[in-house]
């Protein structure tokens, strides 16, 4: 395993664990260690149920940290096993977790930072926002759901002077249709775009702002086995300028946030 800036292993204990929209919850663990260093983009391993496999661990992004009180939070869609049991889990309930994982990600400190965000994607992005409350009045939240029992209330999720839009495909929150139909309204001289959700709607968000010159950054979910770099099972596929050739590197190691320009989507 590569040397990993502190990383730990510890026993998270779950101070609140409820719905925030139809099969998505907001989870707060106690686990100061990584709390003390997590930063945005970067994520945590959790043993979601040791009983099925004592190896497999699953990735969430931190939404939040409180770093003097030594909690931090995730939000998760139930998909499977893993976040069935999340999803039962009472306060006080402990997972096996490691991290922080991944690179930080520091955004550029000029010009407008718009984020965009699907589904659970919305977690990185946050964090930034939360992180940031320097940068905050030149951020522009554009936030993507099927529909409204998808949309969690991201007011409550998201610090409260942040300028947010809202979308939904079948139109019953906020805009009808993609988010990334609002990207063209909302991108001013000297935009950076950084993203998170579905591949398919970070796909659109990187072609867009290709389209249009302005740096963009994906932070990926691709899987994760291991998180640091030793099972090859997040690898993602970059175009290098100096070569035809395809190269290929770890989410892990040097993600989850990328340049979205510079790999095969
Ligand atoms: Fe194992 Fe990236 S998750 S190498």
């Amino acid at each position: 395993m590569p040397e990993i800036p502190h990383f730990v292993q510890e026993q998270a204990r779950v101070l609140s664990n409820q719905p925030v929209a139809k099969g998505i919850y907001l989870m707060r663990l106690e686990a100061p260690a990584v709390s003390r260093t997590c930063q945005p983009a970067q994520f945590v391993q959790i043993l979601t149920d040791p009983g099925l496999s004592p190896f497999l661990r699953r990735p969430f992004s931190a939404l939040r940290v409180d770093r003097d009180a030594g909690w931090f939070e995730i939000i998760y869609d139930v998909i499977g096993p893993g976040t069935e049991r999340m999803a039962v889990a009472k306060i006080g309930d402990e997972f096996d977790i490691n991290g922080p994982l991944g690179q930080p990600f520091v955004p550029p400190n000029t010009g407008r930072l718009l984020l965009v965000g699907g589904g659970v994607g919305l977690v990185p992005l946050a964090f930034l926002a939360w992180a940031h409350p320097e940068r905050r009045n030149d951020m522009v939240y554009l936030m993507g759901a099927a529909n409204g029992h998808r949309m969690p209330d991201m007011a409550a999720l998201l610090p409260q002077n942040l300028v947010l839009h809202l979308a939904t495909d079948d139109g019953s929150v906020g805009h009808k249709g993609f988010v990334t139909q609002l990207i063209a309204e909302h991108v001013v001289p000297n935009t950076t775009v950084i993203t998170c959700g579905p591949h398919a709607m970070m796909a659109q968000v990187a072609k867009i702002a290709g389209e249009r010159k302005l740096p963009c950054f994906a932070s990926l979910e691709n899987h994760m086995a291991c998180g640091f770099g030793a099972c090859m099972g997040c690898v993602v596929a970059y175009k290098e300028a100096t070569t035809p050739d395809l190269q290929y590197r770890r989410v892990c190691l040097e993600g989850p946030m990328v340049n979205a320009h510079a790999i095969v989507w």
